[in-house]
């Protein structure tokens, strides 16, 4: 591990926000949603993370209905004061695997984030987002909320997931935010509609979840519907099933030429891509791939030092727009069901 140093460049989340390293982790699939988990190995690509100079750690309080937050309790006792702790509310679940609501109002966000203190054991959370936005509730609610939560010392910045460039800007005003959390990468780019313009102008960071089009676009899947287990939720994802899944894998093929003309893997191409469009928009980004073993934790860490040609970008630009399938099977809870 010692090779790589603590070798990352950082970035400062929001105006005056804490620095991190520029790529985070994502820690969800450690705990649900992408098959089967080896917690020893989970354990160990928090530390080899850690180690190269990654310092955004990422959950949420609805990843294994709590679970996740109590995993990473352990690693973030033995390692408070070195890491940013990013954490969120909003999405409510029951017994019923299908069930997902959304909750903004105040009382289901003090009461969410006393359950995400204990849970992860710790007396402040660095980075409490809301994960979807309810929009029956103002956001003046919402985000008053939040706010009261930073005054109170329980959370030190605020942060908002798949909101538009409009609802950023409207909570910007009842409280600083310090980062927008939206799905990005080659196969997702809808945040290019407003998000991303109103974040680099309100000085909010991006950090992009999925960059790896959930694991797409690293290349893993000639035939998603079969390669998928059982426990694995993305076999219900439109983009991962029947006809979808063979046109999206056929899309990657100027990735995997950019990849062999680079000597770089397919998901460092896409993390690169995401660095790289950011800076375009002239946007703090922090994207969190998610892992479970600590050489592809490696691996995606690499795609920091990996610079792509004009050439090459412009052969990736074409790939969004023809990817078969949504993001969701159900879009109603995103930001791009509320962008006109
Ligand atoms: N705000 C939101 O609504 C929201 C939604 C979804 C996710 N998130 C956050 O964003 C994080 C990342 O998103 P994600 O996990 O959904 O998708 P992702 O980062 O796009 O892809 C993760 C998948 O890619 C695989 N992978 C990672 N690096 C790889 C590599 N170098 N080579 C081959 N395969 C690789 C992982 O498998 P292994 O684990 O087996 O390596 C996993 O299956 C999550 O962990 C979560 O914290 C937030």
């Amino acid at each position: 591990m010692t090779e790589y140093g603590n070798t990352l460049d950082q970035a400062e989340l929001g105006k005056g926000g804490p620095r991190v390293g520029v790529q985070g982790l994502g820690c969800m699939g450690m705990s649900e949603f992408y098959g089967d988990t080896d917690e020893a190995a989970a354990r160990e690509t928090l530390e080899a993370a850690l180690a190269a100079g990654v310092t955004l750690f990422d959950t949420a309080d609805v990843y294994g209905r709590g679970r996740n937050e109590e995993f990473l309790a352990p690693f973030v006792a033995a390692h408070r004061d070195e890491i940013t702790l990013a954490t969120k509310f909003a999405i409510e679940r029951t017994d019923d695997p299908a069930f997902r609501g959304i909750r903004n109002d105040r009382a289901y966000v003090r009461a969410a984030v006393e359950g995400s203190l204990r849970r992860l054991g710790v007396d402040v959370i660095d980075l409490y987002y809301m994960h979807r936005r309810d929009p029956a509730v103002p956001l003046a609610e919402s985000v008053g909320a939040m706010a009261e939560l930073v005054r109170e010392g329980k959370v030190r910045h605020l942060g908002l997931s798949e909101v538009t460039g409009a609802e950023l800007r409207e909570a910007h005003a009842v409280h600083p935010i310090a980062a927008l959390q939206s799905e990005w990468s080659l196969f997702s780019r809808d945040v290019e509609r407003s998000a991303v313009g109103a974040a680099a102008e309100l000085g909010v960071a991006f950090v992009p979840y999925s960059p790896l089009g959930r694991g797409f676009l690293t290349g893993a899947f000639a035939d998603a519907s079969a390669d998928l287990s059982e426990s694995d939720f993305r076999r219900h994802q439109p983009r991962f099933t029947g006809d979808n899944a063979k046109t999206n894998a056929a899309l990657l093929a100027p990735v995997r030429e950019i990849a062999r003309e680079l000597g770089a893997s397919p998901a460092q191409i896409a993390l690169a891509w995401v660095q790289q469009r950011a800076a375009v928009h002239g946007l703090a980004v922090v994207p969190i791939p998610g892992t479970r073993r600590a050489e592809r934790l490696r691996e995606n860490i690499g795609a920091t030092r990996i610079t792509l040609a004009p050439a090459q970008l412009a052969l990736l630009e074409p790939i969004a727009a023809q990817v078969a399938g949504d993001r969701y099977p159900d879009m109603t809870f995103t930001s791009a069901a509320r962008e006109a």
